[in-house]
């Protein structure tokens, strides 16, 4: 096992080249399984995941990755677009296949690198995802993760994705910021993890959520 993440355990096999990453309740397995494959299938990324058993995943190991630096305003502006982007084609792309937007909702920055070959976004983690009607849950999560300390791009992001941010319904994110905060909260409680940070973090996304309402 090389690292110990809230979730799951990551392990390295054949000459580092696939990660096998076991979950304790299989249903992370089937979401992230689920979004991995959509993703490959739309040539969005593929990182060849494979289903080992109920509690095991596998997927390519990208090894020349870093993690986007959003303490630097010019690097969050690029990570931004980018996300934006992304985000945008998965949901699109999802909606007209399934009538149902395909989510990612742990946007945190330990869960978005960036290929230091391609330049491209390399989101993992998909475990908490999800179909649903809308797409606020990943705007929740953005809020929540992120871009928690950062409320001028969580705003900037909302407005580059949807238009005008006077259409977006801040009540609803709002719903969904609880929901996320409730379902963070309960994982890192049965994986030992704190979960004090994530009081802050609310706290915060209220304050975004409340900028956003204007
Ligand atoms: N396919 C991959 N390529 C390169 N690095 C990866 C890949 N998958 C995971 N990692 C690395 O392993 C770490 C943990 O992986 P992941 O986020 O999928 O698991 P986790 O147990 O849910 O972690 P956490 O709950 O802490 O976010 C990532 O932050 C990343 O640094
Ligand atoms: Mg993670």
């Amino acid at each position: 096992m090389i690292t110990r993440g809230k979730h799951a355990e990551i392990r390295l096999y054949e000459k580092q080249i696939r990660i096998f990453k076991t979950y304790k309740d299989s249903l992370y397995v089937d979401n992230e399984h689920f979004a991995l494959s959509f993703l490959a299938s739309q040539k969005i990324m593929n990182l060849h995941p494979k289903k080992e058993s109920a509690h095991t995943i596998s997927m390519d190991w990208i090894k020349e990755t870093i993690q986007p630096d959003i303490s630097n305003y010019k690097t969050r502006g690029h990570l931004r677009s980018q996300l934006s982007a992304y985000l945008k084609e998965l949901h699109q792309l999802s909606f007209e296949k399934y009538g149902q937007y395909i989510t990612h909702e742990d946007i945190f920055p330990d869960n978005v690198l960036k290929c230091c070959n391609t330049d491209k976004l390399i989101i993992i983690d998909w475990g908490l995802s999800k179909k649903r009607d809308n797409v606020y849950p990943d705007f929740a999560s953005i809020i929540m993760g992120i871009f928690n300390e950062y409320p001028e791009d969580a705003a900037e992001l909302i407005t580059e994705y949807s238009g005008n941010l006077s259409n977006i319904d801040c009540e609803l994110i709002l719903r969904y910021v609880y929901e996320l905060y409730e379902e963070y909260k309960n994982i890192r409680k049965s994986n030992n993890v704190e979960i004090k940070s994530l009081d802050s973090r609310l706290k915060q996304a209220i304050n975004i959520l409340n900028l956003l309402s204007g």
